[in-house]
């Protein structure tokens, strides 16, 4: 079997551009969703994906306000920039890139967000909402995505054996409770797997839906795929490759190649989960300009 290649790109275009409808009738109303996120640090990935999601606030028709702070910076003024834009009425969303620098407490800044304007779902407010199939949660963005993306492609989950590789705050867990619920793009059986685990490739050949999140270069290899299964590729790992001109490429947790011949359908690194991870953060962002009137 050769395995289907879900084109995530292509899939976030689209969404992007029923956004882009939602932001025209918000903005009529005086209501333009506004995102602000703020950076610490000079991490190069982290770069890159606070101007990716600039750029694409922006290409929606979104105010997007990008707040850059060095790595030094105190936490008392990472918290004073965020009670500014808790009560800044033109910011209805609030992003703050992690991982942040050591000085600076992340439990505490995550806290002090609004939970009305948490638009990463990182808030334990957000958080328990999730857990209880509130929806007015916010769901953090790759997860949400990634259902987006099973729904889109016409990914049955109902019944489904998913098996979720990983279980940080950002993706496993709210993946695995979102894939538990009784909602579209819910209704799966879900195991979560995680350093622990025993016997990690008997579990993985039992997955109709496997999600890799770990964060291992190519961890996931053919033995561990059941034939047919889908399989979506969370991580973006840089690996040294000196014949690139940057010096390295962009893998994901999942050997491609050989894994492609086996499952039914595989997301491709880069051009999968992450573009998805993208339009849901500007979802959530129209959602809070909703949610604020
Ligand atoms: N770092 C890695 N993923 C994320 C994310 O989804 N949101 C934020 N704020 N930081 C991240």
């Amino acid at each position: 079997m050769t395995a289907r290649i879900i084109d995530g790109t292509a899939l976030a275009k689209g969404l992007r551009a029923e956004l882009a409808l939602d932001v025209r009738r918000l903005t009529a109303l005086g209501r333009r969703p506004g995102l602000a996120a703020v950076l610490v640090g000079d991490d190069p990935a982290s770069q890159s994906y606070v101007r990716s999601k600039g750029r694409a606030c922006e290409e929606a028709g979104m105010l997007s306000r990008t707040v850059l702070l060095p790595a030094t910076t105190p936490e008392v003024e990472l918290l004073a920039l965020i009670d500014q834009l808790n009560v800044d009425p033109e910011i209805h969303g609030i992003l703050v890139q992690l991982p942040l620098p050591r000085q600076i407490d992340t439990e505490r800044v995550l806290l002090r967000v609004s939970p009305m304007k948490d638009v990463d779902g990182f808030h334990p407010i957000n958080v328990g909402r999730l857990v209880l199939g509130d929806p007015k949660a916010f769901r953090p963005a790759t997860p949400w995505g990634i259902i987006q993306m099973l729904l889109r492609e016409g990914i049955e989950t109902k019944g489904a054996h998913a098996v979720v590789l990983g279980r940080s705050t950002i993706v496993g867990r709210p993946l695995a409770n979102l894939l538990m619920q009784d909602a579209p793009g819910g209704n799966a059986t879900v195991t979560v797997c995680h350093s622990k685990t025993r016997d990690l490739p008997g579990v993985t050949r039992t997955a109709d839906i496997l999600i890799a999140a770990i964060g291992r270069p190519e961890f996931v290899t053919r033995e561990m795929v059941k034939p047919g299964a889908v399989v979506l590729d969370v991580g973006i790992n840089r690996v040294d490759d000196p014949s690139k001109p940057k010096g390295y490429r962009l893998t994901g947790d999942v050997a491609f190649g050989p894994v492609s011949e086996v499952a039914s359908a595989i997301t491709p690194v880069p051009g999968g989960v992450g573009p998805m991870t993208i339009a849901m953060v500007l979802k959530n962002t129209i959602q809070a300009a909703e949610m604020l009137g």
